[in-house]
């Protein structure tokens, strides 16, 4: 496995590469990451992961200085797995300051993107840049970062990008809760909470496979429940998969999305439901 930090050396060295499978992250890698990086094996003669914590995608409140960085132990978890690391610094990935950015539809502003404004422009900019250098066939992106997936999904559509894109299932703890870099932030009673998430989206699918009327009231209870168990939820949404759209009258694949806080730490879920 090749570590690399300087984009001309990652450029010359995938020059050289066939079938490259890449897995875009932020580092601190666990089981999830790990597993995105399996299916890459399955699929790409090079695997390259790339770990850069994104200063773009972070709003100002955010924790992008406390964001953990681990880039031995996460190498270590690589060997055997990816043939190459791109850790680049933040002034090899933005040597000047960047003033271009991607601009989103307005999928972007909704959910998370509510909450967190300009986080996806930032997310959507990197990607574009990673891309890029990297040049990958194909790219793994977890569908627990639901909204990521899609706008990424419509990025390379509508600009024409040759990669094949693929959604990788969510790895999860025995308990439910999606494995996540920030569950770390959790104190122990947090994390025995956590799960709370998974179990409350689990009872919104049961809602709807029992043939609920209208998504309002379904969103509500989702949203009391956790507020009860102590919870500040941003948001608990009823989908469409389609690019998480407002569902329609007959649709047949929703997915539910959420966003809460338990105590300093903001966690996301999502589950799908088909009829
Ligand atoms: O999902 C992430 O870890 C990040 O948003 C990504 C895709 C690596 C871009 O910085």
């Amino acid at each position: 496995m090749r570590l690399i930090h300087a984009v001309v050396e990652l450029r010359e060295y995938l020059s050289r590469q066939e079938r490259i499978a890449f897995v875009p992250t932020m580092g601190n890698l666990h089981e999830g990451h790990l597993q995105l990086v399996r299916m890459a094996r399955e699929r790409g003669a090079c695997v390259v992961v790339s770990i850069f914590v994104n200063p773009l995608q972070f709003g100002p409140n955010e924790d992008f200085d406390k964001y953990p960085r681990t880039l031995e132990a996460d190498c270590t978890k690589l060997q055997g797995l990816a043939d190459v690391v791109f850790a680049p610094s933040v002034d090899e990935m933005y040597p000047e300051p960047q003033t271009l950015y991607v601009e989103l539809p307005s999928i972007a502003n909704e959910l998370c993107g509510a909450f967190r404004p300009g986080h996806f422009r930032g997310m959507a900019t990197v990607v574009l840049k990673l891309f890029n250098l990297v040049q990958p066939d194909i790219a793994i992106f977890g569908k627990k970062d639901y909204q990521q997936l899609a706008i990424i999904r419509l990025m390379v559509t509508q600009f024409n990008l040759p990669i094949e894109i693929v959604g990788a299932e969510t790895s999860r703890a025995d308990d439910g809760l999606a494995l996540s870099s920030r569950n770390q932030y959790l104190s122990p009673g947090e994390r025995t909470e956590a799960a709370h998430l998974y179990r409350t989206l689990n009872e919104v699918a049961k809602d709807l496979q029992a043939g609920a009327e209208a998504l309002a009231p379904i969103e509500l209870k989702a949203r009391f429940n956790l507020e009860q168990r102590g919870w500040q939820v941003e948001y608990v949404s009823v989908r469409s998969q389609n690019g998480l759209a407002i569902p329609s009258q007959n649709e047949q694949k929703w997915v539910v999305v959420a966003a809460a806080r338990l105590g300093k730490t903001r966690l996301i879920d999502n589950l799908e439901v088909c009829l």
